[in-house]
């Protein structure tokens, strides 16, 4: 297990390294990221480069048995990058530049930028390859953190080359496009711009590919890194630092480029659904790279400083939140930063090291889990453990939350709310896409899956024909790759699996607040309330928003109906017995009260079973392996059952007596708590 964190020692005198690594091996620091914003200490002018600095804070390092995820230091280029080649910088959607001052200030498809970015890649690489105290490579710094669409000339040539190695023929393009609508046929590749500040809406298939290629623009960057680092004679992995579900880049192309997953997390203390956001987003990153751990690269110690108000995180969360992360994948602990910086945007940021200094609750709490880790025997590669997946896809995002639909919808809290069911209940779930569907799940939820390839719906299909249980939300199956209605109608994929016919979306609106718009089409937020409607389930009155779709069972049959609205009478929840499996769907949104009870009865139906039974609320259980994780986040003493033997002590037990925030890694016999017949339900009896 690692621990460590940033550590930038640039930004303090020399005499502070040796009590640097003092510290950190007081605190347990095995690995630090090492000069991820150092670009402007190692080439100070264009035909300036100083290196040594960075050879004798290496040398310290190792000296004291720290281990370096050196950094490539690309992601601020220095200022004067930014005065001598203007076309570094990026711009926004009416070509205004942004100007340097702050940091990500490059446009990530400028030849320039890259060259430049290049060589102090190769520098480094060709320098430090063979340092011992180098075990990792750190490319870049969250690519489009701040700065994910760039409209700039760069971009502009880029995209037109993107996308004439996508389509070849510019014909191809239209066709895709649908570029007979509105005008908008091009005649060349030539004539394409990125989709800058235009009247009105733009076109949503160019959308969907300028969302690809502005993913894709960042990884070429990401790759290019790479591919210098390699040629350089790296034997090191190479990664670089994801934000979880992350709308701009699509890791799920990224990851096979990463020798190991890293994420960056920053749980708000203040948000009360915290510990399910954060179990989401850790999840999601274990499955970028099923079987194979990740790193926990950042998180902070406390408070943060770049939220409107920044509360620290309460006595013993710090480990909390950490062996959440351990429980879900991940081999090693990190944090922004080592010691608290005294000057710039994020002095106010929390560190292993406060200001403050060591006699303070964060030091304390750092020493303590860093002695705890050291001590913790391996853990098993999280494998595949869970037998339930939830489908996520990045395409399927971009393209749900663009404008000019039924109703505006956004995806993350819809794939969240019905994880958070899972989590609650203590059930396992992968979150995949739907080509990674396959018969090692008992049960899959595919909550908005608007953009459905066909490769997806033919592994759902399967899935299902082979004795799966699945639950299909609104508006799914709607659109092809390029965001184009299949011919047929809707859910023309889909529907012979749920047994169902789809007539209309019938989406719920909002009351009017009175106000007017100016001119046709002018969008006006009227305030109101959302509409919604009622359904009955298993004597749940559950609530109904974004629509309240008009479906017709062939063949499904009827859980429940539609109570009020327009499409009263309607069916609201069916169920479908497929080949020797089970599709549901679900023809609104349900409220969380929905949610669960919608679970429930899946779970129920499709034999999945939870880790531990009768979970209590804010206890959490994760499974990587043998060994099961159980936290307690709550602010009281609770009770578990699971018979085990705790990691750390040795001792067996059958319950656990966990006091607040405390966690317990409990290796279990193979056999359980995995279900104990996982295909007992198939055949539906
Ligand atoms: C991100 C960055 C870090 C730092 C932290 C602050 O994760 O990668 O450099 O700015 O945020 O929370």
């Amino acid at each position: 297990m690692q621990y460590g964190a940033d550590y930038n020692p640039d930004q303090w005198p020399e005499e502070v390294w040796d009590e640097d690594v003092r510290l950190m091996r007081e605190a347990g620091v095995t690995v630090v990221s090492l000069g991820i914003f150092a670009w402007s200490r190692l080439q100070p002018a264009e035909d300036v480069w100083d290196f040594a600095w960075l050879d004798r804070v290496l040398d310290t390092l190792h000296a004291g048995g720290i281990a370096v995820n050196l950094a490539t230091a690309t992601a601020s280029p220095p200022p004067w990058v930014s005065a001598t080649y203007p076309d570094t910088l990026p711009a926004d959607e009416s070509g205004a530049s942004y100007w340097p001052g702050s940091r990500q200030h490059f446009a990530p498809s400028s030849p320039t930028y890259r060259r430049l970015a290049g060589e102090l890649v190769r520098r480094l690489a060709e320098r430090y390859v063979g340092h011992p105290a180098v075990v990792l490579w750190h490319v870049g710094n969250e690519y489009g953190c701040h700065l994910w669409m760039d409209f700039s000339d760069a971009a502009r040539d880029a995209y037109r080359g993107w996308l004439r190695a996508r389509y070849v023929e510019v014909d191809a393009l239209n066709e895709a496009w649908g570029t007979t609508f509105w005008s908008q046929r091009y005649g060349s590749f030539d004539e394409i711009f990125p989709p800058r500040l235009a009247p009105y809406s733009h076109n949503p298939s160019s959308m969907l590919d300028w969302r690809r290629f502005t993913s894709d623009m960042l990884l070429e960057c990401y790759l290019m890194e790479r591919e210098i680092l390699l040629a350089a004679g790296a034997t090191q992995p190479i990664t670089t630092n994801f934000m979880g579900p992350f709308k701009p880049a699509d890791y799920r192309r990224w990851a096979p480029h990463m020798d190991v997953i890293a994420d960056d997390c920053y749980p708000d203390p203040a948000n009360p659904h915290r510990v399910r956001d954060a179990a989401f987003q850790r999840d999601l990153v274990r499955s970028l790279k099923p079987g194979t751990p990740w790193i926990l690269m950042e998180q902070a110690t406390d408070a943060v400083n770049w939220r409107p108000a920044n509360p620290g995180k309460a006595p013993g969360v710090l480990a909390a939140e950490s062996a959440q992360s351990i429980g879900r994948g991940a081999d090693g602990i990190m944090f922004f930063q080592w010691r608290q910086s005294r000057a710039g945007s994020e002095k106010f940021h929390s560190a292993m090291l406060p200001h403050t200094g060591t006699d303070t609750r964060v030091w304390r709490e750092v020493s303590a889990l860093g002695e705890r880790l050291a001590a913790l025997p391996a853990l098993p590669a999280p494998g595949r453990d869970a037998r339930v997946a939830l489908v996520f896809d990045w395409e399927n995002w971009w393209a749900l939350e663009e404008r000019d639909h039924p109703v505006d919808i956004e995806y993350l809290p819809i794939v969240v709310a019905w994880y958070g069911a899972l989590h609650r209940l203590g059930i396992p779930v992968d979150i995949v896409p739907a080509e990674q569907i396959d018969d090692g799940y008992d049960l899959v939820l595919a909550p908005a899956l608007y953009l459905l390839r066909a490769e997806g719906a033919a592994a759902l299909t399967t899935f299902v024909g082979g004795g799966g249980t699945l639950l299909a939300g609104p508006f799914t199956d709607v659109v092809d790759e390029h965001d184009q209605f299949r011919p047929g109608g809707f859910l023309t994929q889909l529907g012979p699996v749920l047994g169902v016919r789809f007539e209309d979306f019938a989406a719920l609106g909002r009351s009017s607040g009175g106000a007017m718009g100016v001119g046709a089409l002018s969008v006006v937020d009227t305030g109101g309330e959302a509409e919604t409607v009622r359904f009955d389930l298993d004597g749940v009155t559950v609530t109904g928003s974004l629509h309240a779709e008009v479906v017709h069972p062939v063949g499904a049959q009827v859980v429940s109906t539609f109570a009020d609205g327009r499409s009263a009478g309607a069916p609201a929840v069916t169920r479908h017995r497929s080949g020797a499996g089970e599709a549901w769907y679900v023809a609104t949104m349900p409220d969380a009260d929905g949610v669960a009870a919608l679970t429930a009865m899946l779970v129920e139906a499709s034999g999945a079973r939870p880790l531990v039974p009768d979970l209590p609320a804010g206890v959490e259980v994760a499974r990587r392996g043998d060994v099961v994780t159980l936290i307690n986040h709550t602010d009281a003493g609770v009770q578990l059952t699971l018979t085990g033997t705790d990691l750390e002590s040795g001792v067996d037990a059958d319950t656990w007596a966990l006091t607040p925030q405390q966690v317990v890694f409990v290796r279990v016999p193979a056999s359980a708590p995995h279900p104990p017949a996982p295909t007992q339900n198939r055949t539906h009896p």
